[in-house]
């Protein structure tokens, strides 16, 4: 089966695990709408694959509204989810995550810590190494900025 196959059958897949919801942290979430088990792949982060240096300009316009987009894939390159994103771009950060991040190669997955709870918000530790302007909200009295 070709790497594109399945990252297709895994996009098929998620949509029985996830979905997407206000939330209480920020604007749209990630949910789990079924009990997802520990270590379960459960998404890939899409979007382009660029170089850092193309993605520095993209990072301060997106940052103006507010968003973080970008992933970085390794020193050199970075996966945009403003072009291509799937639902994978909208999991908030969790300081305290049930979900981690496994890059394979150029492919981003989305994986789980523990075993997820139906209803229970997805999120992963973004580890942002940049300007921190945004005041965490992952809970009531986190201190830490993203
Ligand atoms: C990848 S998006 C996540 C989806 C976002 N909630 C939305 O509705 O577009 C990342 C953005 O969500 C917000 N965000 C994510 N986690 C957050 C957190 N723990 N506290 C505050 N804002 C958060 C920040 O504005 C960040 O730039
Ligand atoms: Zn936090």
């Amino acid at each position: 089966m070709s790497r594109r196959r399945t990252l297709e059958d895994n996009q098929e897949r998620a949509k029985t695990l996830i979905e997407r919801r206000r939330s209480k942290i920020h604007g749209w979430g990630v949910f789990a709408k079924t009990q997802i088990k520990r270590s379960t792949k459960i998404i890939n982060y899409a979007g382009e694959k660029i170089t850092q240096k193309k993605s520095l300009p993209r990072q301060d316009k997106y940052l103006e509204k507010g968003h973080i987009w970008c992933f970085e894939l390794n020193s050199r390159w970075v996966r945009d989810a403003g072009v291509g994103g799937n639902i994978a771009r909208f999991i908030n950060h969790k300081c305290k995550p049930n979900c981690w991040v496994d890059i394979e190669g150029d492919v981003i997955w989305i994986r789980a810590a523990k075993n997820i709870r139906k209803g229970e918000e997805l999120g992963y530790d973004y580890e942002t190494d940049g300007d921190k302007t945004i005041q965490c909200r992952c809970r009531p009295g986190c201190k830490r900025k993203l």
